[in-house]
């Protein structure tokens, strides 16, 4: 990929343009062993060896995260009240143009890719891709076998939404936590399904999209970029 060697150090660094330019002309920047100073010089960013006051950049085009949501944050990239996931991202992963691909309610928790790939989220949003979305619920009530099938079947949301299979296990003693799978991603969707058999959701967490899962070491509101094989796992059947 051939870029402006300012654009470059700002993406890289998560500096601002002028930040990157003061570096270039103070002569901090090689590029394949030779100082640079001119910010406008034009580099395959992807081959060349760079490197900041001899620190080395591994070049990445994109970053993609995986954060354990906590509950009261909203999954945008900005909201005048309310914290946003990006806001809660530690400052070593902070970049332009980050998003969270998808949402999660606010007082859900758990995994929230977050991205600058616009092109990725794309794919793994589309209705058209499938991507399995795994969840845990809490429920208010025992959730009899017929629910389970009925939602195993494709529930009927209560304006009429037609959803498709899903595949539902209870996991508990008591029958009242559910791990459930899905393959679509509607408003509110497991809350509504659930709510379509008489039953309500007290606590949900995402724990897994597509074939990768949440990493357990990570706390809630705890965050980690994810690397290029998890990232395969995404959009793996
Ligand atoms: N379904 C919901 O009801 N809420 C979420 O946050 C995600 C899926």
């Amino acid at each position: 990929m051939i870029q402006r060697l300012d654009k470059t150090i700002s993406s890289q660094m998560n500096i601002s343009r002028n930040d990157a330019r003061s570096l270039i002309k103070k002569g901090s920047v090689t590029v394949d062993g030779n100082t640079l100073t001119d910010v406008a010089a034009k580099i395959d960013a992807e081959k060349s060896m760079i490197a900041v006051d001899g620190k080395p950049i591994f070049f990445k085009e994109h970053i993609y995260i995986m954060m354990n949501k906590p509950q009261g944050v909203v999954s945008a990239t900005v909201d005048p009240k309310i914290k946003t996931v990006i806001d809660i991202l530690p400052e070593e992963l902070k970049r332009k143009n980050l998003f969270p691909a998808g949402r999660l309610d606010r007082d859900t928790v758990g995994f929230m890719l977050i991205t600058d790939d616009g092109d990725f989220a794309h794919r793994i949003l589309s209705p058209s891709k499938h991507v399995r979305k795994t969840y845990i619920a809490h429920l208010r009530d025992k959730l009899s076998e017929d629910a389970r099938k009925t939602l195993e079947n494709g529930a009927v949301l209560s304006d009429g939404t037609q959803c498709m299979d899903a595949l539902v296990k209870i996991i508990d003693d008591e029958g009242k936590i559910a791990e459930i799978t899905i393959r679509e991603g509607k408003y509110h969707q497991i809350k509504r399904m659930f709510a379509s058999v008489g039953n309500e959701v007290q606590f949900l967490k995402r724990i897994s999209i597509g074939s990768l899962s949440l990493d357990e070491m990570l706390k809630e509101g705890e965050c980690r970029e994810i690397t290029e094989n998890e990232l395969s796992l995404i959009e793996k059947r």
